[in-house]
This record gives C-alpha cells, sequence and structure tokens, in this order.
C-alpha cells in the first residue's frame, strides 16, 4: 500500500508507517504542489497525509475517489467537505487534542507580548530609539484579575482559561453553544451570551472553527461593542474576523490591542499596517509549532492512515 505525504513530517509518524510496513512518498521539495498536481500525483497512491492549503472538496475526491483515506495534520478542517468525503466514503482525519496545550500557550504568549507592547518596544532597540526611559512613556497594562471572554471554550479555550486564572486570577466568561459544565466547575467559568462576552471581556480570546456561521464575525459593529481598553487575541482562524474591520477599530482606539496568529490572507503581507501598530503582536501561525506537539501531530495523522490500510477503523475520523 503506497502514502503520499505532501510535506515533510516528524520521526513519530514515520516510524509507525514504517512498522506498518507501509510505502511511504515524502514531498520534500520547497516548491509546493499545486491542488491539480497533488491530484495527479495521488492516482498513483492509496493514501495521502495532505498538509497545507489544499482544498478537500467534490471536485477533489471526484477526482481521487480511489483514495482509501486522507489525514490533515491539524486540528482545523475548514478545507474539508465533510459532506463530500462521505458522499465519496473516504474518511478524512485530523489530529485534536494533542495541540490544545501548545496553541493555548501561543494565546497566552499574545496577551502579553500585546499587554507590555513588546513587539513595540523590541522594535525600539533594533531601530536605535531606546534613549531615555520616561514614567509615562511605553506603559502597557495589567493582566492581574482582569477578566477573560473565551469564544469557543472547547479544549484549547480551556487550556487559555486554565492559564489565566492561574497565573493572573483572571474572571472566566465564555460564549459557546453548549455549557462546558467542566470548566464552570473547575474554573467557575460563566456562560453569558454573544452581546455580553463583547461588552464584558478585557481580554476576548478566539477558539472556535471557521464555518459559515463564524466566517467575519468579528466586523466593526463587533468591535464596536467590545470596551476601549480590551485585547483581543486570535489563534483560531483568520477568516473569523474581518482584518479590515480590526485594523480600522485599532486605529479608532475603539479597542486597545490585538494579537494574532492568524491572518486572513496567510501569510500577512509585511507591508500590513497591523504590522506597524505599537499595541498589535502577529505571529505567523505558529500555534502547534512545538517539537513535542509536531511529534504527537504526525503520530495521529499516521494512525489515521495506517488504521484504514490495515483494515481497522480510523481513531480520529472527521464527521460533522
Ligand atoms: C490546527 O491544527 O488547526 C492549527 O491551526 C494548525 O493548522
Amino acid at each position: 500500500m503506497k502514502v503520499f505525504i505532501t510535506k515533510p513530517i516528524a520521526e513519530r509518524g514515520m516510524e509507525i508507517f514504517k512498522r506498518a510496513k507501509l510505502d511511504v512518498t515524502v514531498w520534500k521539495q520547497k516548491k509546493v504542489l499545486s491542488q491539480e498536481e497533488l491530484i495527479k500525483k495521488l492516482q498513483k497512491y492509496d493514501a495521502a497525509i495532505c498538509i497545507g492549503k489544499y482544498k478537500l472538496d467534490e471536485s477533489f475526491f471526484s477526482q481521487c475517489s480511489h483514495l482509501k483515506a486522507v489525514s490533515l495534520l491539524s486540528v482545523g478542517y475548514d478545507n474539508v467537505d465533510v459532506e463530500a468525503a462521505k458522499k465519496w466514503n473516504i474518511p478524512v482525519g485530523n489530529t485534536p487534542g494533542v495541540l490544545s496545550k501548545a496553541t493555548a500557550d501561543v494565546a497566552f504568549l499574545l496577551m502579553q507580548m500585546v499587554a507590555r507592547k513588546a513587539v513595540f518596544g523590541y522594535r525600539k532597540i533594533v531601530e536605535g530609539n531606546w534613549r531615555e526611559t520616561y514614567p509615562l512613556e511605553d506603559l502597557g497594562v495589567d493582566l492581574e484579575g482582569k477578566t477573560l471572554g473565551i469564544l469557543g471554550l472547547g479544549r484549547i479555550g480551556f487550556e487559555m482559561a486554565k492559564k489565566c486564572q492561574r497565573a493572573f486570577s483572571m474572571n472566566v466568561i465564555y460564549h459557546n453553544r453548549h455549557r462546558n459544565e467542566e470548566a464552570e466547575k473547575e474554573l467557575g467559568a460563566k456562560k453569558v451570551s454573544f452581546d455580553k462576552l463583547l461588552k464584558t471581556s478585557d481580554i476576548l480570546s478566539l477558539h472556535v472553527a471557521l464555518t459559515p456561521e463564524t466566517k467575519n464575525l468579528f466586523d466593526y459593529s463587533a468591535f464596536e461593542k467590545m470596551k476601549p481598553t480590551s485585547i483581543f487575541i486570535n489563534t483560531s482562524r483568520g477568516g473569523v474576523v474581518d482584518e479590515k474591520a480590526l485594523t480600522t477599530a485599532l486605529k479608532k482606539k475603539i479597542i486597545w490591542g490585538a494579537g494574532l496568529d492568524v491572518t486572513n490572507p496567510e501569510p500577512m503581507k509585511p507591508n500590513n499596517p497591523l504590522l506597524k501598530m505599537e499595541t498589535v503582536a502577529v505571529l505567523p501561525h505558529i500555534g502547534s509549532a512545538t517539537f513535542e506537539t509536531r511529534n504527537e501531530m504526525s503520530r495521529l495523522a499516521a494512525e489515521n492512515i495506517a488504521a484504514v490500510l490495515l483494515g481497522k477503523k480510523m481513531p480520529n475520523q472527521i464527521k460533522n
């Protein structure tokens, strides 16, 4: 059985393929395959790990209907048409759970970078502008005792809430489709309406999937409801935010600052005005990028493929 992987993955995943005696080809070239090139290549393979911006839609599955299994190397699956996968009877897997802590770490990092204007301070040094220190310059905001609002209190949101409560004794409020009783019990988290979340949060951290319901959910009218002192953090998907509206909200001081690990589009253009703002920190989608986490993600992705090729059920099959 032959497996194609669109980018090199960590050792743990490769070992699983070796043990399962599967014939694996890894696309190692820096030139990323186009959607058409990938579909052409896959004609000779039984399964694939698709890493990158590929659209796993009706057209993909209809042209690759021979595939026995596909896995992503991510928890997010907004690039997958789950109904089409079901229609063509191709199990598609993701890598949930193992990246929750690492991604929450990045949300926590961004929150602190924004609160203390870390990027601005660093830039001041490298640009040779660190001269005198003035008592009323370079001031950030305290995080102790603030209200953290979580949109989407799932695994990653829960980890972020735990960190914020332990480190800064924050009150936690959240908005979700369902109640998170564990978080309510463990953290005293309170479920509130979306409007109340916007109006009450000092730090608002997004942990929702990109779906038709959440696309551009953060438009100008949403930012207008937030506190002028608030910090907006996004480590979920750039598409949840109307980036122009965010830029305007920051320029007009409708909100205080923003930390983004995800942008729309990705990569963000180097001349994006957000990159010049004092109270903004942007990272290049590194939420899950630690050695440990990528190793675990490679294990889950490989297990998704190996299980099916060895006649078992895919352990982390995406189902809507
Ligand atoms: C995920 O797993 O969805 C992360 O955002 C990496 O893409």
